[in-house]
């Protein structure tokens, strides 16, 4: 679904991304671990298109897109859930999803399904963006991307600042989208036993780099958790 060439990008003259290759399968959850600072955001922001690259290739099912602009990129079927939500405080419930449709015919309904997945939401239809606890604003976050259904879902650390419970919820969300075989996923985290309960395929990124990946099954043996341990 989504194949990444040898991606590099600068912030000014600080070299952010040296490198990046990998890519992203139908049906399968690919994590992207790494510490603070290592540039997960600025790698998941350049395959929106919300920073240009320097040199290499994305491609979205064979089609070139690092030329394309983000929305351009959200019309060919990406779906963006940013680090810290960034929903919409003063639009209800209702108007953050029909954002997230906003490149859609104007009478393209909110799929009943995204209720399914989140329950909560359609009990808070009517509320506030940032009426919603942490946990409910990232569900909405997600549903929102959801919304205009994405061939490929990228979520940045979509665990950071919520309770347990919610996380559990997100998480199940997450392996029955992909499990469904009609997406790819590419999720960030630095929480661990996250990841690894989801991961199929995981990076790990150190300093802009690719420094070790694999197999979901093998992150434990392969001592994963020591290269992400803060
Ligand atoms: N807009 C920007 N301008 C300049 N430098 C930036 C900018 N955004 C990020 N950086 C720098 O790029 C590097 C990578 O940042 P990035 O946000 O991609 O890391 P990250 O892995 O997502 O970190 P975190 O886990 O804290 O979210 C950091 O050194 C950061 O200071
Ligand atoms: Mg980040």
């Amino acid at each position: 679904m989504l194949t990444v060439k040898n991606i590099h990008q600068y912030y000014g003259g600080s070299h952010i991304l040296r490198d990046v290759s990998f890519e992203a399968t139908l049906g399968k959850v690919t994590v992207l671990l790494g510490r603070n600072g290592v540039g997960k955001t600025t790698l998941l922001k350049s395959l929106m298109g919300l920073v240009p690259i320097k040199s290499g290739s994305i491609e979205l099912e064979g089609k070139p897109i690092h030329k394309a602009t983000p929305y351009d990129r959200a019309r060919a079927g990406i779906g963006f859930v940013p680090q810290g939500r960034e929903i919409f405080a003063r639009l209800t419930v209702e108007e953050n999803l029909r954002m997230g449709l906003a490149y859609k015919s104007g009478s393209t309904p909110i799929p009943s399904e995204l209720f399914d997945l989140f329950p909560v939401l359609k009990q808070m239809i009517n509320r506030r963006g940032g009426d919603l606890s942490g946990g409910q604003q990232q569900q909405l976050a997600i549903a929102r991307a959801l919304a205009p259904k994405p061939k490929l879902l990228i979520l940045d650390e979509p665990t950071e600042g919520i309770q347990p419970s919610i996380i559990k919820d997100i998480g199940r969300v997450i392996r029955m989208l992909a499990d469904r075989g009609d997406m790819a996923i590419v999720l960030c985290e630095q929480y661990y036993d996250f990841a690894q309960e989801l991961a199929d395929d995981y990076l790990v990124m150190e300093r802009g780099e690719v420094i070790a990946r694999g197999l979901g099954k093998d992150m434990e043996a392969q001592g994963v958790r020591q290269l992400v341990a803060i």
